[in-house]
C-alpha cells in the first residue's frame, strides 16, 4: 500500500517521563521509511527519588507542568508547528492512570484545536516497535550516520521474530509473524524484570531508580555464588521474579557482609539467564529468524550481550535499540504509530479516545 509522507507528533506520559517526538513516515511499499525529526524526554527522576519510587499524583502534576514546553521543544527542533503535522499519536495505556490522563487529554485538546486525528498507541507496542528505530534527522544531528536498521532491504528475512520486552511494569515474549501480526506468548506471573531490579536495589539501599545502579555495580562484582533461576524449566513462556528477589533478601539476611557488587552480579546473572534461555527456546519453537529486545531493562549491558552472543551462535539477526530508546520516550510511540498507519490503521476523532491503564497488548 502507498502513503504520501506524513508527519506525526507523538506524546508519552504513561509513567514518570514527559516525552514528545516528531517523526516523518515516508511512502514506502514494503517497509516504512521512518525519520525521527526530534525526540524530547523530560525525566522526573529527581522528583521521585526522595520517595524511592514513582508517586502517581506527583508524576501527574509534573506532566501537567512539563507537557507544553516539552511538546513545544519537540515541534521547534523538528522545524514544525501544530499546523504542519498530520497526526497526533499518544500513549493510551497501560500505565499510571493519573499520568496517562494528562497525555491523552492533552492530545484530545490538540486534536480538537487543530482538527488532526489521533492515533492511540499501546505503550507496550511502543517498546515492541522501538528496535525498528528510524533514521535520525539531519536537523537533530547533522553528522548522524544513517541507522542501518532503517535500510532493511529484505524485511521478509527478519520474520518470524521473537521479541523480548522487559520493562518496569512488564516482561513479555512476543512472537511476531511479521510487522503487523503478533501475540503475547508468555509474561510474568508476579513482578516484572525491571521491578525485580528496582526491589533488589532497595534491599541494597542503592539510589532510585535501582535498575541502572544494580547493572553498574554488577560490572565490578565477582560470580561467587548463584541464585535460583525461577521457572527456567517450566513448559510455558511465563516468568516469575518475585521469588528471586526473596532469595536475595534471605541471602542478605544470612550473609550480611557480602559485597553488594557480588549480590548484584549473581542476581543479574540469574535474571539474564532466565530471560535469555526462554527467549531462545521460543526461537526454536517458532523457527524464528531474528530476535529483538526492548523496554527499560534492555538498557542492561549483560542482557544485551547474552542475547547478542546467543543470536550470533544461532546465526540470527539481533535488534536492540539505542539505550535512550529502551527507557520510556515518545519516539517509540511515534514508531508504533507509523507502523499502525503503514499497516492500514485509520486514525480516530478525539471523541472516542480514552486513557486505559490496563490496556493489554
Ligand atoms: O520501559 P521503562 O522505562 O518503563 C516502563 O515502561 O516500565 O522501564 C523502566 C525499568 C525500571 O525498572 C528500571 O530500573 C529498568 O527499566 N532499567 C534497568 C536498566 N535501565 C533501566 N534495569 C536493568 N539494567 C539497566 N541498565
Ligand atoms: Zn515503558
Amino acid at each position: 500500500m502507498k502513503f504520501a509522507a506524513k508527519t506525526i507528533l507523538a506524546i508519552e506520559t504513561s509513567c514518570d517521563e514527559t516525552a514528545a517526538a516528531v517523526l516523518r513516515l515516508e511512502d514506502n511499499t514494503q517497509w516504512p521509511k521512518i525519520t525521527t525529526l526530534s525526540s524530547v524526554v523530560k525525566s522526573q527522576i529527581k522528583l521521585h527519588s526522595k520517595f524511592g519510587g514513582v508517586v502517581p499524583e506527583v508524576a501527574a502534576r509534573a506532566h501537567v507542568k512539563n507537557i507544553l514546553p516539552v511538546t513545544q521543544k519537540a515541534l521547534s527542533t523538528a522545524h514544525h508547528t501544530l499546523s504542519t503535522i498530520d497526526y497526533i499519536a499518544v500513549t493510551q495505556g497501560p500505565g499510571l492512570i493519573p499520568s496517562l490522563i494528562v497525555g491523552v487529554e492533552f492530545a484530545r485538546t490538540l486534536s480538537l484545536a487543530t482538527g488532526r486525528p489521533i492515533i492511540p498507541v499501546n505503550h507496550m507496542a511502543g517498546h515492541l516497535y522501538s528496535p525498528f528505530g528510524g533514521v535520525k534527522s539531519k536537523i537533530q544531528n547533522p553528522n548522524a550516520e544513517q541507522n542501518p536498521k532503517s535500510q532493511i532491504s529484505n524485511y521478509k528475512s527478519l520474520f518470524p521474530m521473537i521479541s523480548l520486552i522487559v520493562s518496569g511494569g512488564h516482561t513479555m515474549i512476543v512472537p511476531m509473524k511479521d510487522a503487523k501480526n503478533y501475540k503475547v506468548l508468555g509474561q510474568t506471573v508476579d513482578d516484572a524484570a525491571g521491578e525485580a531490579f528496582d526491589k533488589v536495589a532497595k534491599l541494597l539501599k542503592l539510589p532510585y531508580p535501582g535498575g541502572p545502579e544494580v547493572s553498574k555495580l554488577a560490572e565490578s562484582g565477582k560470580p561467587q555464588f548463584e541464585f535460583p533461576r525461577p521457572m527456567i524449566s517450566s513448559k510455558n513462556y511465563d516468568f516469575s521474579f518475585s521469588g528471586l528477589k526473596t532469595a536475595v533478601l534471605y541471602y542478605l539476611r544470612d550473609h550480611p557482609n557480602t559485597s553488594p557488587a557480588d549480590i548484584c552480579k549473581a542476581f543479574e546473572a540469574s535474571a539474564v539467564d532466565v530471560l535469555a534461555t526462554k527467549t531462545m527456546r521460543a526461537v526454536k519453537q517458532f523457527k524464528a529468524k531474528s530476535v529483538s529486545l526492548s523496554g527499560g531493562v534492555a538498557a542492561n549491558r549483560a542482557l544485551r550481550q547474552e542475547l547478542k552472543v546467543n543470536c550470533q551462535k544461532s546465526r540470527l539477526k539481533f535488534f536492540v535499540p539505542d539505550k535512550n530508546l529502551c527507557t520510556d520516550n515518545a519516539e517509540m510511540i511515534g514508531l508504533a504509530a507509523s507502523f499502525m498507519l503503514h499497516n492500514g490503521y485509520k486514525p480516530r476523532g478525539y471523541q472516542t479516545v480514552r486513557a486505559d491503564s490496563n490496556l493489554s497488548l
